[in-house]
């Protein structure tokens, strides 16, 4: 009958993409129509049990995934009003992450797959946080991506889609990792990137702290702008003074990110592209997101910078189902093999 072959035919046109995200604290599932249409987003984060700690704790973390994950799984297909037999493919961060975490999620995927008789999808968690700033506009290549993370700071060349260059990175700590240890010596509790942002809004640069000397090399270092917060926190206290929190969480911030300006500068100058993205949790800083499309126009006012929106900074499933669905599309599956990996580079996406 033709309306029949009609409704068949809208089937084989729809794509439905569920994606699962569960490498560090959040436990996140999303379902996506077509490239881009999101229909849920269920993140259930873990924050409040690691406060204490200081930190996420691995042990924990993978705990809570498997309390949470069918919980998450029941919401976001309820929010999308789709059923697990519309579903196209899983999607599932494979790394880096958290090994332990990982796998929960990689379980949950498998089973998803294997039931449903549909395709499995291993999805970068950095390609992700890059692709994230599809919701907002299409990536123009050559680009290049600013991944500054927890657990990341990278600079990312991107001669075309889906091909990674790492042209610079931190030596030591990350950049979420130094905002999040400066907070812990300042006492303001984890995470430290938000509550360092919401500070130094009051606070004045007052503070003189130590910029690596600038060099040719696009690769940062963020240890010893730590240890210099560290030095004149514990300086004051020996001589009974006290740190103006706010005035130090200004100053913290502006030299933590200026790096990170200064390095893009250097990298627009070497490479020629046509956009320039900003990807992972500290993107959410407030200084950077005003600060970035004014120093990348500083060199090139071609150059579109593209900045993601505030809820896919922080980890989430919508960032692994936006890029799963392009892998879907180049047909680049995985079998019930798969695993996860930890430490996967993103130089190695394939
Ligand atoms: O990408 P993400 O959620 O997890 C990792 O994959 O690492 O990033 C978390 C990091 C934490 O270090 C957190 O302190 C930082 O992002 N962060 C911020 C802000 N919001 C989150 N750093 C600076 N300013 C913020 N507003
Ligand atoms: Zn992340």
């Amino acid at each position: 009958m033709p309306w029949l072959k009609n409704l068949e035919k809208v089937k084989v046109m729809s794509k439905y993409i569920l994606a699962i995200e569960t490498s560090c604290d959040e436990t996140s599932i999303a379902v996506l129509e077509g490239s881009k249409n999101l229909l849920s987003n269920i993140v259930s984060s873990q924050i409040k049990s690691h406060k204490d700690y200081g930190g996420v704790v691995p042990e924990i973390a993978s705990r809570l995934h498997v309390e949470q994950i069918n919980i998450v799984l029941d919401q976001a297909l309820t929010t999308s009003k789709i059923k697990l037999s519309d579903l196209s493919a899983i999607a599932f961060t494979k790394g880096p992450g958290l090994i332990g975490a990982l796998h929960v999620g990689l379980q949950a995927a498998k089973t998803l797959s294997l039931s449903l008789n549909i395709p499995l999808i291993e999805v970068h968690h950095i390609a992700a946080h890059i692709f994230a700033n599809n919701f907002v506009q299409d990536i123009k290549y050559p680009a290049l991506a600013l991944v500054v993370s927890g657990g990341h700071t990278e600079i990312v060349y991107m001669k075309q889609e889906l091909s990674f260059e790492v042209i610079g990175r931190t030596k030591d700590d990350a950049i979420g990792e130094a905002f999040d240890k400066v907070a812990r010596i300042l006492k303001l509790g984890y995470p430290g990137g938000p509550a360092i942002d919401k500070l130094a809004k009051k606070g004045k640069d007052t503070y003189q702290l130590p910029k690596p000397r600038s060099n040719e090399d696009l690769n940062l270092s963020y240890s010893g702008l730590k240890t210099a917060v560290l030095n004149l926190v514990n300086n004051a206290n020996q001589k009974g003074e006290t740190i103006r929190t706010e005035d130090m969480c200004a100053s913290f911030q502006k030299t933590a990110v200026d790096m990170v300006l200064d390095k893009t500068q250097q990298a627009i100058k070497k490479y020629s592209v046509k956009t320039v993205v900003l990807a992972g949790g500290v993107a959410a800083n407030s200084y950077l997101r005003d600060a970035l499309p004014k120093t990348v126009a500083a060199i090139d006012k071609n150059i579109v910078t593209t900045i993601p929106p505030l809820w896919s900074c922080t980890d989430n499933a919508a960032m692994v189902a936006i890029l799963g669905s392009k892998l879907y599309d180049l047909k680049k599956f995985s079998d019930l093999g798969a695993g996860v990996d930890p430490n996967w580079g993103i130089s190695f996406v394939k």
